[in-house]
């Protein structure tokens, strides 16, 4: 790993002194080092950066660095090698105390259930006072749409090209532009067209909206085109749901399947509502930009996404972007359902957008979701022979299928034995089986963690089938 890339990571760990800071900066940097090394994310046998060349990237002396590793080396967590450099040491550390509070104090030991970052250490160390948040545009804290700063940068970095940032609103996450949506464009009856797998916050949401969702058959690259033309043409539904990188499934859009459902939903004059929530998690290593219907069909595609994935759910900023008739009654229907989203979140989320590390740090933390994907794929097919699954493209899950078992009932076993997994069927919508003898696994979590939860699905799974 260059050493670039480690002092950016070193640096999201790296917590500021507090007032009356006691602790030295090279207690400090032990401290990074060490929830790096127990998150799994430095890799036993990785050779630790020189001193002199790390304490240059980070900004601090060779003696900082030294004393760092020396108390590393000392709590057993890396190794000096003589002439040879310090190396992470094979022995697999234990999960980091955070998980293991959160073992001893709730029924649940491990949360698979969650794709979700686990914790703020994505988001950069930023410099801002409380009146800094309170810097807010317009200052009466009320941006019916967004803060004016917020909609430039996400139009700039989040939504696809056809909307500025005067068709693109600020929503309290993607859950609630999803209800936004819903609430816009639906009348009790009308049909929605999603997949047989789809996300549970849209069925959710057409419901509470008297909508009816219809499914409708796919493939790996979204909606099949003939059964989408033909549900088009039958149903005439008020729009059809997609995500270009999918949850559950983690599967890709492919950009002529964009292009094709495009030119359908532009030729019946209806819309696609595309969740690109995930779209920013594609783990192949050489993926580009995730194709949109937008770049096709931009009067009849409303595109929405969130920042909850890429930087951190606590923040709660979503967007939606949409043609400028579409837009109205999106924004009629923000402010009659909560006026507008917070300030200070919105304040915040412009200062993490604006840090000039962004770009790397998204990177780093698509390369740190390959592995955990990979570890945890690699952990199941071991110790879970018969379970199986597509290798995703993209997104925090994996989506498994359960040989002869019903997904709910595995659910209720795992969770007796300190595991939450998603039940295949909370996807599915009405009269869809699809997803009965599946479960959703996130694999987000630092690899000690999925190792200690696959260790206790397989003993879950061994008692589910003796019971
Ligand atoms: C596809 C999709 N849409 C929407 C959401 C909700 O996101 P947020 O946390 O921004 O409300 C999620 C969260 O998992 C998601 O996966």
């Amino acid at each position: 790993m260059d050493v670039d890339r480690f002092a950016v990571l070193v640096g999201e760990r790296l917590r500021r002194p507090r007032r009356n800071e006691r602790r030295s900066r090279g207690e400090r940097l032990a401290d990074a080092l060490d929830s790096l090394i127990r998150s799994g994310d430095l890799r036993p046998e990785t050779r630790l950066p020189a001193e002199r060349v790390l304490g240059a990237a980070l900004g601090v002396s060779r003696g900082t660095v030294a004393s760092a590793f020396d108390q590393l080396a000392a709590a057993g967590l890396v190794e000096r090698r003589h002439g040879s450099g310090t190396y992470v040491r094979a022995a697999a550390p234990g999960p980091q105390p955070i998980f293991r509070r959160w073992l001893r104090e709730g029924t649940v030991v491990v949360d698979l259930a969650k794709s979700v970052v686990p914790d703020p250490s994505l988001l950069p160390r930023l410099d801002l006072a409380v009146e800094d948040l309170l810097d807010a545009h317009p200052a009466d804290g009320y941006a019916f749409l967004g803060d004016s700063r917020l909609r430039g940068l996400l139009a700039d970095h989040a939504a696809p090209g056809a909307y500025g940032p005067d068709l693109l609103l600020v929503t309290s996450g993607a859950q609630q532009a999803l209800h936004l949506v819903a609430d816009a464009l639906l009348r009790p009856g009308d049909r929605v067209l999603v997949e047989h797998a789809t996300y549970p916050g849209m069925l959710a949401a057409i419901e509470r909206f008297g909508g009816v969702p219809v499914a409708v058959d796919g493939d790996r690259y979204g909606f099949s085109p003939a059964a989408f033309a033909d549900a088009v043409a039958e149903h005439r539904p008020a729009y059809a749901f997609t995500m270009p990188v999918h949850n559950p499934t983690g599967s890709v859009t492919a950009e002529r399947r964009a292009k094709t459902l495009a030119g359908i939903v532009r030729d019946a004059d209806t819309l696609l509502v595309e969740d690109r929530t995930l779209a920013d998690l594609v783990l192949a290593e050489d993926a580009g930009p995730v194709a949109s219907a937008a770049a096709y069909a931009p009067d009849h595609t409303v595109c929405l996404g969130s920042l909850s994935k890429t930087l951190w759910g606590g923040l709660r900023v979503g967007w939606i972007a949409a043609p400028r008739p579409v837009f109205g009654p999106l924004a009629v229907a923000k402010q009659r359902t909560d006026l507008a989203s917070s300030a200070l979140d919105q304040r915040l989320a412009v200062a993490l957008l604006a840090d000039p590390d962004a770009a790397v740090r998204q990177a780093a933390w698509r390369e740190r979701l390959r592995v955990r994907r990979d570890c945890l794929a690699g952990l199941l097919a071991e110790q879970l022979p018969s379970w199986s699954w597509t290798l995703p493209q993209g997104g925090m899950s994996l989506w498994v299928r359960l040989p002869g078992a019903d997904g709910e009932e595995f659910a209720a076993t795992a969770m007796r034995h300190g595991v939450a997994v998603s039940p295949g069927a909370v996807f599915a919508p009405p009269g869809s089986d699809v997803g009965d003898d599946r479960i959703r696994l996130s694999f987000a979590w630092p690899e000690p963690v999925l190792a200690e939860a696959v260790a206790m699905l397989a003993a879950a799974w061994t008692a589910h089938r003796a019971g």
